[in-house]
C-alpha cells in the first residue's frame, strides 16, 4: 500500500472514523412509527466491495439503504457511510451524504416531464452547484449506460429497462465512492438485468463500493459476490 494511503489509514483509525468508500454500522435500530424492522444491526462493508442484501420481502432491505441514505433516521446506534456520521445529520444535513452516495431506487422516480439528460443533469446541479460543466458529466453518464442518443427523450418514450439505465446515470453523474441500489433487476429481462450487472461490476472495478438489494437468483448465481441475509421477523414493537 502506497504510504500515503497508509498513513491516510492510519489517521482515520486515530480518529474513529471508518475511511472513506466504507461503511460501518453499530447496534442499529430502525423502523416506522410503533414498529422496529431491525434491532442492533451490525455491518461492515469495505472500500471497493461489492455485497448483496438478500432477504425476503419486508426483511427491511430497501429501509437499510434508506438508513444509509440518509433517509430514515436510526432510532438507535451509529450509522458511518464514506466518513460521514450519518446517524448525527439532522434532516436538513442530508445532502451531505447525498453529495458523496449515488442511489438507485426501487421506484425509480424519473421526473415525466424532463428529458433523460436534463433528469440526470439537475439532481447533479442542485448537489453540485459548484461542478463546472454539469452537461458533460451528465452527457459521460448517459454514455456509461448506453443511452447517449436518448438524452433528449421523455421517460415515456423509453423501455423499463432504459429508464432503469436513466436511474442508474443519475446515481452516478457524480462519480460517487458509493453506490446504493435497491432491486435494481426488479423490472427489467435478463438480457438488460446482465448489461446493469457487467456495468456495476465495471464500477466497483474502478474502485467503488457498491450495496445492492436485490430478490433476483439469476443475478445472484451468475456475478456472486458476499451476501447479507437480512431476517424477516425481526420486526417488532419498538
Ligand atoms: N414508510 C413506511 N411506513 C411504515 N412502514 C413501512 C414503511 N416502509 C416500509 N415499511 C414496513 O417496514 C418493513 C420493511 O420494509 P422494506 O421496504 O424495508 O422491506 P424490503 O426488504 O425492502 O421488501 P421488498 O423486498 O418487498 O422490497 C415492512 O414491514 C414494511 O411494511
Ligand atoms: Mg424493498
Amino acid at each position: 500500500m502506497p504510504e500515503l494511503a497508509r498513513r491516510f489509514g492510519g489517521w482515520y483509525r486515530k480518529l474513529g472514523v471508518p475511511a472513506p468508500g466504507s461503511i460501518q454500522l453499530r447496534n442499529v435500530t430502525a423502523g416506522y412509527g410503533g414498529i422496529n424492522v431491525f434491532s442492533d444491526l451490525a455491518l461492515d462493508v469495505r472500500p471497493g466491495e461489492f455485497v448483496y442484501l438478500v432477504g425476503p420481502s419486508g426483511a427491511g432491505k430497501s429501509t437499510l439503504l434508506k438508513v444509509l441514505y440518509g433517509t430514515v433516521r436510526p432510532r438507535r446506534g451509529s450509522v458511518f457511510v464514506d466518513g460521514v456520521a450519518v446517524h448525527r445529520l439532522h434532516s436538513w444535513q442530508t445532502g451531505k451524504i447525498r453529495r458523496r452516495v449515488g442511489c438507485i431506487f426501487q421506484e425509480f422516480e424519473l421526473l415525466a416531464h424532463l428529458t433523460a439528460l436534463e433528469n440526470v443533469l439537475l439532481p447533479l446541479q442542485l448537489a453540485h452547484p459548484r461542478i463546472h460543466d454539469p452537461q458533460a458529466y451528465a452527457l459521460d453518464a448517459l454514455e456509461l449506460v448506453g443511452l447517449k442518443d436518448k438524452a433528449n427523450e421523455y421517460p415515456q418514450t423509453l423501455s423499463g429497462g432504459q429508464q432503469q439505465r436513466v436511474a442508474i446515470a443519475r446515481a452516478i453523474a457524480h462519480q460517487p465512492r458509493i453506490l446504493l441500489a435497491d432491486e435494481p433487476t426488479g423490472n427489467v429481462d435478463s438480457r438488460t438485468s446482465s448489461e446493469i450487472m457487467e456495468l456495476f461490476h465495471q464500477l466497483n472495478e474502478l474502485g467503488g463500493t457498491v450495496v445492492m438489494a436485490t430478490h433476483d437468483e439469476y443475478v445472484l448465481s451468475r456475478f456472486p459476490a458476499r451476501t447479507i441475509e437480512l431476517q424477516p421477523g425481526l420486526l417488532e414493537a419498538a
